[in-house]
């Protein structure tokens, strides 16, 4: 039986991430009508709106040649393939095959296209590899209530793994020196402790945001001392909730969603309460992209691309409390629900 110390295979978190949810396209980004290919945890995908609104994430590769089916388009309410025409609806249904006048049923039924369970919330569409659902999307009512503005950014590609991405926005002892110019201008490096609960599917931490008021530099509304929670679901979905001192307050989303054992597409988006006093949202989004370019350096540029599942003598590098607590509980969970999923695992 795997224990706390039982070295486990690198391999194991794509096998099990099979099983969860992940963004692949922006909704902004696929209007009805359009075809688009995305990669997710090694797979290639096609993923279409129909005409009708209706959604289909398969097999990047059509039953008759293998041709790039994300190369396609929608005609007459079908999906057309681009080399000889075969044409499927949007339950992945080989409906014609234009070289036969009678196509038989049995050669139809033999060229469905390999479906993926699909679903768009929170202005994202996302993909579940395996039939198999490990847990449903996480809740953020913040997210779906019309009085808050919600914006949903444009996804950003890390050329680094889902975990390095997720230790760093987790992370707030880099802020005064990765952020120095940004986000971190007048932070503290000093890392106050930290309170964390460990749930089930995750865990949160609360803590203030190590802002500074110095004399030398003043903070703008999203630099300044704030309180701030961050809550993980296992694997890769992140919410950082802050409350500002006037009672202000935004909720973040990062979810890396992973393309490759070193590379990942980070969405990502925000929503702010009602009647907000600060900067307008656009340029909210726009601060949090430099932000994010700033962090995506970070991750990039750390060795190797992707943290270990486990962990090596001194754990993930070498780890100091407060200031690294977060990455730290985040590995050790992060190891404790793949032990567990692996358990309850089901084909894929
Ligand atoms: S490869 Fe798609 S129809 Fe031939
Ligand atoms: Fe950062």
């Amino acid at each position: 039986m795997a224990t706390e110390s039982t070295p486990l295979s690198e391999e194991l978190p794509f096998q099990i991430l099979r099983s969860t949810w992940q963004p692949v396209v922006n909704s902004a980004d696929l209007p009805a009508g359009k075809v688009t290919g995305a990669t997710l945890l090694g797979e290639s995908l096609v993923v279409a709106r129909f005409p009708d609104g209706s959604l289909l994430a398969a097999r990047n590769a059509c039953p008759h040649k293998g041709y790039d089916l994300s190369k396609s388009h929608i005609c007459n309410g079908r999906l057309q393939c681009g080399y000889h025409g075969w044409r499927f609806n949007s339950a992945g249904e080989c409906q014609d095959i234009p070289s036969l006048v009678n196509p038989p049923a049995n050669k139809l039924q033999l060229s469905h296209l390999q479906n993926f369970p699909v679903q768009e919330r929170y202005g994202m569409i996302w993909v579940r590899l395996s039939e198999h659902e490990s847990a449903p999307l996480p809740e953020v009512p913040e997210f779906e209530n019309p009085d808050w503005t919600y914006i949903v950014a444009p996804p950003m590609r890390f050329q680094s793994g889902y975990r390095r991405e997720i230790e760093n926005y987790l992370d707030m002892s880099h802020f005064a020196f990765a952020h120095s110019t940004t986000l971190g201008v007048a932070a503290n490096p000093i890392i106050p402790p930290m309170k964390i609960e460990e749930y089930e599917d995750g865990f949160l931490m609360d803590a203030p945001f190590p802002a500074l008021e110095s004399p030398h530099e003043q903070p703008g509304k999203l630099q300044e001392a704030h309180r701030r929670r961050q809550r993980c679901y296992l694997p890769n979905f992140t919410t950082i909730r802050q409350s500002f001192a006037d009672g202000d307050e935004r909720v973040l989303v990062h979810i890396p969603s992973p393309i490759s054992r070193e590379e990942c597409n980070v969405f990502w988006a925000l929503a702010i309460s009602p009647g907000f006093r600060g900067p307008a949202p656009e340029s909210q989004v726009e601060f949090a992209s430099a932000v994010l370019n700033e962090d995506r350096e970070m991750c990039e540029n750390q060795i190797p691309h992707e943290v270990p599942v486990n962990p090596v003598k001194g754990g993930w590098g070498v780890l100091v409390m407060p200031g690294d607590t977060l990455a730290n509980t985040f590995q050790k969970t992060h190891r404790q629900w793949l032990m567990r999923s692996a358990k309850q695992a089901v084909p894929v």
